[in-house]
Order: structure tokens, then C-alpha cells, then sequence
């Protein structure tokens, strides 16, 4: 399996492999390009329960399911809080490698995930470097600022459409996050960041790869998928 990985995906491995064994693990987003690369380090690693959610299936990947049948699919959108609903169970640890960036509805998105997720979350993409003000999300769809955020140059993208405002979906880069961003999010969830390395920068030096692990730790009850209406009227005497 190791033959030929480039740089980013010997990263993913190893974050992987800092929160394996486990007895089940939930991959989110893993067709494209690998055909369920990290599903199938699950695997090898002994975990008796893979699944794989993705909007994508290709033949390459059907082959990988006939041959290892423990590997398992659900085809649907997992940032859609009904698809999600469906996936009725939970599991050791997830792995969200190169998808975050992709996900309009990003905090819902990443809640649903961690709903999902007993013990841990191994995360890696490219990551923004920190900016002036700590906790920084960009939004890419629309951005001009090429020379800052284009990950590769503008040149080597032809046919690429770069941060176009009407590419508001999961196949295209929506948000730029930076690592203290990720570390709030994820603190706000009740998880913490216990693992991370970071790896080479991309051809523009503003992202870098990074990846880490997160470990659940205490339920927020602050948090706003808790929130619920005030019973009642509220008499607030303004
Ligand atoms: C950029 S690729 C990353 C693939 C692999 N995880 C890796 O690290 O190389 C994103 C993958 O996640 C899937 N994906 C992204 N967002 C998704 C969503 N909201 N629901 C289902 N699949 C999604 C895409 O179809 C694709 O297979």
C-alpha cells in the first residue's frame, strides 16, 4: 500500500495510525483520487468495522469492496443532516482527511461528524497560516486575493475555476482555516487536540499540510446544538 504515496498521504497515514487500533471507524470522504486508502489501512490495522461515506463511487473502489467485504459504503452527503440521521450508529474513531475545507454548512458539517465519533477524530488538510487575528476562517468562493490564497499559482491551474463565487459546494475549496480556528471548533465540541504534525508547504507558501489527532473530552452543554427556546414569554423589561 505504501508504494509511491506522495508527502501529504504518508501524513494522513501516520495521523492515522496514531489513533488505530480500533475496533470501528467511520472515513469520511474517501474516493476520490485514493479508493479508500485509509478504509483500507482500517483494515489491515484489524478493525472489524469500516464505513465509508462519500457522494462518489467509482469501479476502482468496487473492487476494493469485493475484495475486503469488511469494508463497508454509504453513498449520500454527509454534511445533510438527514443522510446523517440514517447512519444510525457510532463509532471508535473518524477520519476527516482533505474534506473540512470542502463543507459549506462547515461548524454543522463538522458537528454531525463528531456526533459519529467516540473516542477520536484524525484530521488532515491544508491549513492557512495563522493571520493577524487568531481564529481566522476565509471564505474562498468570490476571493481575489490570488496571490495569498490560490494554493497552487495561477498559472499551473488553467482550466481550474479558482474560488468562483457560484462553486458553493463540496467538490471545490471553500474556507481557508487556520490551525487556532480548528483548535476553538473542535474545544467547543468538547474535543482536544492531543496529536499534530505539520507537514510541507504548498506551492503557495500561505498553506501548509497539517493533521492531527482529537480525542473527546467532556460534553459541552453550552454548546449550540443544546440550545433549546426559552420557555415560556420572557419578560427582559426593555
Ligand atoms: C478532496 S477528496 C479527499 C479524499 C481523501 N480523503 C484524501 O484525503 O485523499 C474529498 C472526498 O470526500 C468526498 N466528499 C467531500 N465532501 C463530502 C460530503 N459532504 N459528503 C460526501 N462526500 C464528500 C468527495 O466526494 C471526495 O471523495
Amino acid at each position: 500500500m505504501e508504494d509511491n504515496l506522495q508527502p501529504e498521504q504518508r501524513l494522513k497515514l501516520r495521523i492515522l495510525d496514531l489513533a488505530l487500533p480500533a475496533q470501528s471507524v467511520v472515513v469520511f470522504g474517501d474516493v476520490w483520487m485514493v479508493e479508500g486508502l485509509y478504509a483500507r489501512r482500517c483494515v489491515e490495522s484489524g478493525c472489524q468495522r469500516v464505513l465509508v461515506l462519500d457522494t462518489l463511487e467509482t469501479p476502482g473502489w468496487l473492487d476494493h469492496r469485493q475484495a475486503l467485504p469488511m469494508l463497508d459504503f454509504r453513498k449520500g452527503d454527509f454534511a445533510d443532516p438527514f443522510f446523517m440521521a440514517t447512519v444510525r450508529e457510532r463509532f471508535e474513531i473518524s477520519v476527516a482527511f482533505d474534506v473540512l475545507l470542502h463543507q459549506p454548512p462547515l461548524l454543522a458539517a463538522l458537528h454531525l461528524m463528531l456526533e459519529k465519533t467516540e473516542r477520536a477524530i484524525c484530521i488532515v488538510q491544508p491549513m492557512l497560516k495563522e493571520r493577524d487575528v487568531p481564529n481566522s476562517l476565509v471564505y474562498l468562493p468570490g476571493n481575489v486575493d490570488l496571490d495569498q490564497l490560490a494554493p497552487v499559482p495561477s498559472d499551473a491551474q488553467d482550466d481550474v475555476h479558482v474560488f468562483s463565487v457560484e462553486d458553493v459546494n463540496h467538490s471545490h475549496w471553500i474556507w481557508g482555516m487556520t490551525r487556532s480556528f480548528l483548535g476553538s471548533v473542535l474545544a467547543g465540541e468538547g474535543f482536544e487536540i492531543t496529536r499534530e504534525e505539520t507537514g510541507d508547504s504548498l506551492p503557495n507558501a500561505n498553506w501548509f499540510w497539517y493533521g492531527c489527532v482529537a480525542e473527546r473530552r467532556e460534553v459541552n452543554p453550552r454548546h449550540w446544538s443544546r440550545t433549546q427556546p426559552h420557555p415560556g414569554v420572557l419578560d427582559l423589561s426593555w
